[in-house]
């Protein structure tokens, strides 16, 4: 039964997690989403952003409202999708938000920006950006904190924040290096060019392209054909890629080792014999 709205009236718990600095978020008991809007249906929960007028450009009320979400995700949601509504993933930072800020400011704008998007990165679900347009500066960095990107032919993707005299300030020069790669980085972050969905697909930036009314259903089901599979499988696994690119090679093959064992005589051992007795496995 889908719960579209569902976060605007039951969220109620409050929960302040230790990665965010002190930018007096979560303050409010209930909030009333006027960026997001949300959609629960079969365990997919899938945000969008509505701030069409501004190219869903990111200021601190989207901030908030992000991290009231993902503070206070319920337990029935297994796997979050983020689109953009109308042109526009997202454009980027608020540029008429940003232009004032003094250099304080500016460093605490770009913290505020990564704390959301390492929170995204974090999650113990999957996190798919659906990128049906625009996806520059932040917009981009957005998409990257998802654990892969599905783009409509129409996306268009860059880090155009050197044409405005500043840099990628929300992870962006981390996890584009990451992702695909120093010189790949480089090539986008310096000479502020946007590419089409095509060429983010040669990069590596992106998985998979798609025809634009087409973009929501592959989303959603390569949703489902993840949540069909075992799901502690999917969360360790998730876990296990994430943690071990933060450590060196021999130590992330301890925990893969470790964490291959812990799914035996558990979920592992429902898919194996499922699959000798030639069934489907019922994790
Ligand atoms: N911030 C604030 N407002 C934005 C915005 C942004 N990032 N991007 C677009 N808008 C606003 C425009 O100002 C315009 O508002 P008005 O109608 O009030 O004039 C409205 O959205 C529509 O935009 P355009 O008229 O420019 O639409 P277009 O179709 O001609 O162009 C675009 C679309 C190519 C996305 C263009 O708007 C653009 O270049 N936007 C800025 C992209 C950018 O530089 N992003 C990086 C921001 S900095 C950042 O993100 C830093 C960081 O890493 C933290």
């Amino acid at each position: 039964m889908p719960k579209k709205g569902y976060f605007s009236i039951l969220f109620c718990c409050v929960k302040r997690l230790t990665d965010t600095p002190d930018l007096n978020l979560n303050k409010h008991k209930y909030m009333e989403y006027t960026i997001l809007k949300t959609d629960l249906t079969e365990g997919i929960l899938t945000v969008t952003i509505t701030r069409e007028k501004a190219m869903n450009a990111l200021n601190t009320r989207f901030f908030e409202e992000m991290d009231h979400l993902l503070t206070n995700l319920p337990t029935e949601a297994k796997l979050l999708i983020i689109t953009g509504a109308g042109k526009a993933f997202v454009a980027g930072a608020d540029i008429a938000e940003m232009a004032d800020k003094s250099q304080e400011e500016g460093e605490r704008f770009s913290l505020l920006g990564q704390s959301i998007f390492n929170k995204i990165e974090r999650l113990d679900i999957p996190a798919i950006a659906a990128v049906n347009g625009y996806a520059l500066g932040g917009g981009c960095e957005l998409a990257m904190a998802c654990d892969f990107r599905i783009a409509s032919t129409n996306a268009v993707f860059g880090q155009p924040e050197v044409n405005l005299g500043i840099i990628p300030g929300y992870g962006g020069t981390q996890r584009m290096a990451r992702l695909i790669g120093k010189a790949n980085a480089m090539y986008l972050i310096l000479t502020a060019e946007m590419i089409t969905a095509q060429e983010a697909f040669r990069m590596g930036l992106v998985q998979k392209v798609v025809e634009p009314n087409q973009l929501l259903e592959t989303a959603t089901k390569t949703a489902a054909n993840i949540l069909s599979k075992g799901p502690k499988a999917i969360k360790l696994a998730k876990k296990v890629i994430r943690d071990g690119l933060n450590m060196p090679f021999d130590d992330g093959q301890k925990l893969e080792a470790k964490e291959f064992g812990s799914l035996f005589r558990n979920e592992g051992e429902v898919g194996m014999k499922a699959f000798l007795a030639k069934q489907k496995p019922v994790w």
